[in-house]
């Protein structure tokens, strides 16, 4: 996968990259990402990036020319499998999302910010558009980090064990089971007593129900669906 990320933002953002799973994902070969400084595209002498809204009102909107200039660059060099808005009116990410995209090529990423973008940008351009959450954060720049981070990890080889992304939360619907390490008793608390008994199948089925107890308790919307 190849990530082309477009912000006004570049250097805030490269520090998740450069550690962790996103960091293996990378040095692995998994996967690219570039980032876009938008202001290299803009094309007056300010190297200003956004303006005041046409029809008067609060908040500055992110000029067409740079973001135009910045994707129809990139088109032309490869091509790409979706062209991403980050905005808080966008689908909201779930995994499912998640699963569908981990399985495409290269991405492009727009970062909006101020109060968004010339809507000419998303009738010319944009392909999918992806909000985080019901909230509504100063630029694109978490959600992009956040989006590849959902990404990169269901990619087959980026996690050591490949099996445990696939028995995260929201994989099946389900919110995962509690877990335990060592010791097996802490101050008193211990750990189940199934789940050191050695009885896989018991064990599987110990999680199963602890999944459903779980999800029917905090989010039993995901039964429903
Ligand atoms: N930009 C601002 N708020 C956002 C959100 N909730 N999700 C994605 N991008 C955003």
């Amino acid at each position: 996968m190849r990530v082309d990320i477009i912000t006004v933002l570049p250097e805030i953002m490269k520090s998740p990259f450069e550690g962790s799973m996103m960091k293996r994902a990378i040095d692995k070969g998994f996967v690219e990402v570039h980032f876009h400084n938008l202001r290299d595209y803009s094309t007056n002498k300010q190297k200003s990036v956004d303006d005041y809204q046409f029809g008067g009102g609060a908040g500055m909107v992110m000029n067409i020319q740079p973001i135009d200039d910045c994707i129809t660059k990139l088109k032309s060099e490869r091509d790409y499998d979706e062209v991403i808005y980050m905005t808080p009116d966008g689908e909201t990410l779930n995994q499912k999302m998640a699963n569908k995209m981990s399985m495409l090529g290269n991405l492009i990423i727009l970062c909006g910010h101020y109060k968004g973008v010339d809507q000419r940008v998303r009738d010319m351009h944009i392909t999918k558009e992806i909000s985080i959450g019901d909230y509504v954060l100063s630029g694109g720049e978490m959600g992009a980090i956040i989006l590849c981070d959902a990404l990169f990890r269901l990619i087959p080889g980026v996690l050591s064990n490949e099996t445990s992304a696939l028995t995260d939360s929201f994989q099946d619907n389900l919110l995962s089971p509690p877990i335990y390490t060592r010791p097996a008793e802490y101050k008193g608390m211990k750990v189940p007593d199934i789940l050191l008994s050695g009885n896989f199948p018991e064990i599987e089925k110990w999680r199963e129900q602890k999944a459903y107890e779980h999800t029917k308790e905090r989010r039993p919307d995901l039964l429903e669906e």
